[in-house]
């Protein structure tokens, strides 16, 4: 069975792309490499042993998104096509909502011309704003900080006028949580351009000593060591997360709106400790104030996409720093070495 990977060659994609394989699907990419490397497509090739199935271009060009849409006989989307900065959204609201909302529409209208009726949106725990108290649970109010923010929310509720207008639509919403960590292999992994704007992807880059220290926004939070507390899930675990989504919505489920997270929140200085032990560097750091926006606490109630998946989270948190080490350490530039 065919799946289309919108954005199949980022970060959560690639490793998406592998699950479904493991999974028994046929995952075809869909990808301007607007924040990718074309290198990825190789590794894939190598991790998986089979050839890989990529078309060059934008999703907002909705000719040909119907093209490949029909080419391949896809009978699911997967979209993760989209810019997710937030800092770049506020400096710059019109790519946002040209790119995310202009994205999801296209795609929208190409799978309405050819009769494809199955998405898997890419969501974010952002949606859920500030929330006021944790385990944040998908019922929650939501509301957005900032343009990256509002363009989830927003394509969340075009998808479900879509499916009210269209009740032979299946769509899943999977608001991720903070996906860290790489494929076991070592030869795929969160390969951002220039300085990361991720926990994980800076520390690691400490670690490597490519940036002098980290700095830790905010130590006076009203938590356990008074820095931020965050529920990192292992990209891995998002991607069969995934798989979960498409099986169930091809088999039958009508529509969910589902938490992707492990419902366990660690602090920054968790994370710190954790990433030194299981690198054997030390990641230099220093407190900072707090940033706008930030929240004190942000983690899941994953028990929804328990029920309604048969997914939950397992991989720990040693697991996520040894696998983002292994993939930052063996590419110190990320794909870019590749030819
Ligand atoms: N990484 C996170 O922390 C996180 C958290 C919550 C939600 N998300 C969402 O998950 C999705 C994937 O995130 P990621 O971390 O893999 O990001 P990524 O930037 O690594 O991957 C996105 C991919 O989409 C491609 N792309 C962007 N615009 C495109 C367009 N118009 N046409 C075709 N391809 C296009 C990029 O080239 C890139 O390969 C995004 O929608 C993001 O908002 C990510």
């Amino acid at each position: 069975m065919n799946i289309l990977l919108t954005g199949g060659a980022g970060y959560i994609g690639s490793h998406t792309y592998v699950a479904l394989l493991e999974a028994g699907y046929t995952p075809v990419i869909l990808d301007n490499f607007s924040n990718s490397h074309p290198a990825v497509l190789g590794r894939l090739q190598r991790v998986t042993d089979r050839q890989v199935l990529c078309e060059t271009g934008d999703v907002r060009d909705t000719a040909f998104v119907q093209d490949v849409l029909r080419k391949h006989s896809i009978q699911a989307v997967i979209h993760l096509a989209g810019d997710k900065a937030v800092g770049e959204s506020v400096a710059n609201p019109l790519k946002y909502y040209f790119n995310n909302l202009g994205g999801a529409i296209s795609l929208m209208q190409a799978m309405q011309a050819v009769d494809c009726k199955v998405l898997v949106f890419s969501s974010s725990a952002t949606v859920y704003g500030d929330p006021a108290s944790v385990p944040i649970a998908e019922h929650f109010p939501r509301s957005h900080t900032n343009p990256y923010g509002h363009t989830k929310l927003v394509i969340e509720d075009m998808l479900a006028a879509q499916s009210a207008a269209r009740p032979d639509w299946k769509v899943a919403v999977l608001r991720y949580f903070n996906p860290v960590g790489a494929h076991a292999c070592g030869l795929i992994g969160e390969d951002p351009a220039g300085i990361p704007n991720n926990l994980m992807p800076y520390i690691s880059r400490v670690a490597l000593g490519q940036l002098p220290f980290l700095e830790v926004f905010g130590g006076d939070y009203p938590t356990p060591d008074g820095t931020g507390v965050r529920d990192y899930i292992h990209v891995c675990d998002l991607a069969e997360g995934h798989v979960a989504a498409v099986r169930a919505m091809l088999g039958g489920s009508s529509g969910m709106q589902v938490n992707l997270g492990t419902g366990r929140g660690y602090s920054v200085l968790e994370v710190v400790r954790a990433f030194e032990q299981a690198s054997g560097r030390t990641v230099r750091h220093r407190i900072a104030p707090r940033r706008p926006g930030d929240v004190a606490q942000c983690y899941a109630n994953p028990g929804l996409a328990r029920q309604q998946l048969g997914w939950q989270a397992r991989r720990t948190l040693e697991q996520m720093c040894a696998d983002a080490w292994r993939w930052q350490s063996g590419n110190p530039n990320g794909y870019r070495d590749d030819a």
